[in-house]
């Protein structure tokens, strides 16, 4: 599906990037007979989903991909690879539909600077003047919107057409994929309802609704379409999985100290949700520990309706509490045992060079 590029191992993210979203348009092209065959109310609602595809993100699912098949030798010239560059794409349709259910489960309204999809329809709704509940109605529009999305990571992967060998390779790996991250969400919901705020437990989320498809498996992903023997993919998941939980851990630090314009989400959601972040567990440890009437004020005002005055008065208990510090620290530790992991490797060196500079790209970053 892609046309031929020379230096496909050397790719800016900025030309990866666009690769990607050409392999989506492609796809979602050959949808678009069907879709319409429904209906107009059905071409508006999937033209939504397609614009939130095509308005921006990381793409760093993707990247991770192909990073994981060039490191382990997959030659990005060979007729293949336009079959794995759609595998490697067909990742942002499984995230498509994360953030778009993840959305619903968090009751965020923005997500990539835009009102998230339930929003947009309960908004539609409510201007048309519709019949019912406006906010359920976005919900489940969204809902079906996300299982498109799903739906279509899967159909991309199959019109990948990769031979039945390497088919046959990947299939668990996605499969695995899948099922880990609805597993992550499930534990998150869980966690937050029965208040468990331990450390363990976050950890544990971070393991599965973020680090598995976010970075270990498509690094797995990756490498198995590259035909990667046992003791790389074993690198791939001990780095994977740590800078994984990483990501996560700057995530929940972006979600309450973040700048909204540049996230494109809000900050303070987390803390009004009552999520239960490595951040808000290191406070709470250290709280109990020091000043028990803190943890009962943080207990209390975390997950309720609190006004942008009470998230600031969090922000800086938890910065005093040394939670902040203690999650940086966390993220510095995983990045450093990840890197370890893959230095004492016999991953070529090229792979080591690109994996460290993703490594800090997913950590670091601001948005
Ligand atoms: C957001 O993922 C969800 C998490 C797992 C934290 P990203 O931060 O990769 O979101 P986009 O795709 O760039 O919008
Ligand atoms: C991240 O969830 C995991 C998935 C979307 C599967 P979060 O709820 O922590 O991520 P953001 O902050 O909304 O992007
Ligand atoms: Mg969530
Ligand atoms: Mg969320």
């Amino acid at each position: 599906m892609q046309s031929a590029v020379d230096d496909r191992d050397q790719w800016p993210l900025g030309t990866f990037v666009d690769a990607v979203e050409t392999s989506l348009r492609d796809f979602v092209a050959t949808q678009q007979a069907t879709v319409d065959s429904v209906g107009p109310v059905y071409t508006d609602a999937v033209a939504e989903l397609t614009s939130f595809v095509f308005r921006g993100g990381k793409r760093i699912r993707p990247a991770f991909a192909w990073t994981g098949f060039l490191g382990a030798g997959g030659d990005p010239h060979a007729a293949g690879a336009d079959a794995v560059l759609d595998v490697c794409s067909a990742l942002e349709f499984v995230q498509a539909c994360a953030l778009v259910h993840d959305d619903i489960i968090d009751a965020s309204s923005t997500r990539r600077g835009f009102p998230t999809v339930h929003v947009t329809f309960a908004e539609r709704h409510r201007t048309a003047g519709w019949r019912g509940n406006s906010d359920k109605f976005g919900e489940s529009v969204a809902i079906l919107l996300g299982d498109i999305a799903l739906c279509w990571a899967d159909d991309l992967v199959r019109a990948a057409a990769l031979d039945s060998a390497t088919s046959a390779r990947l299939a668990p790996v996605w499969s695995a994929m899948r099922t880990e991250v609805l597993g992550g969400q499930l534990l998150d919901i869980a966690v937050e309802a029965s208040g468990d705020d331990s450390v363990e437990a976050a950890l544990q989320i971070d393991r599965y609704k973020t680090a598995a498809y976010t970075v270990e498996r498509p690094l797995l992903i990756g490498g198995t379409l590259a035909g990667a023997g046992p003791e790389l993919l074993e690198v791939y998941s001990t780095f994977g999985a740590d800078i994984g939980i990483a990501f996560q851990l700057r995530d929940d630090l972006l979600g309450v100290f973040g700048d909204p314009s540049v996230t494109g989400k809000p900050s303070g959601d987390d803390l009004r949700e009552g999520k239960r972040t490595v951040l808000l567990a290191a406070a709470l440890d250290a709280a109990d520990e020091r000043d028990p009437a803190t943890a009962a004020a943080l207990r209390a005002g975390i997950g309720t309706d609190l006004s942008e005055a009470a998230v600031d008065d969090l922000r800086a208990q938890m910065i005093d509490l040394g939670a902040v510090d203690d999650v940086e620290r966390r993220i510095t530790t995983l990045t450093d045992s990840a890197l370890a992991a893959l230095n004492a490797s016999d991953v070529t060196e090229d792979a080591k060079r690109r994996l460290t500079a993703m490594a800090y790209t997913a950590t670091r970053r601001t948005s």
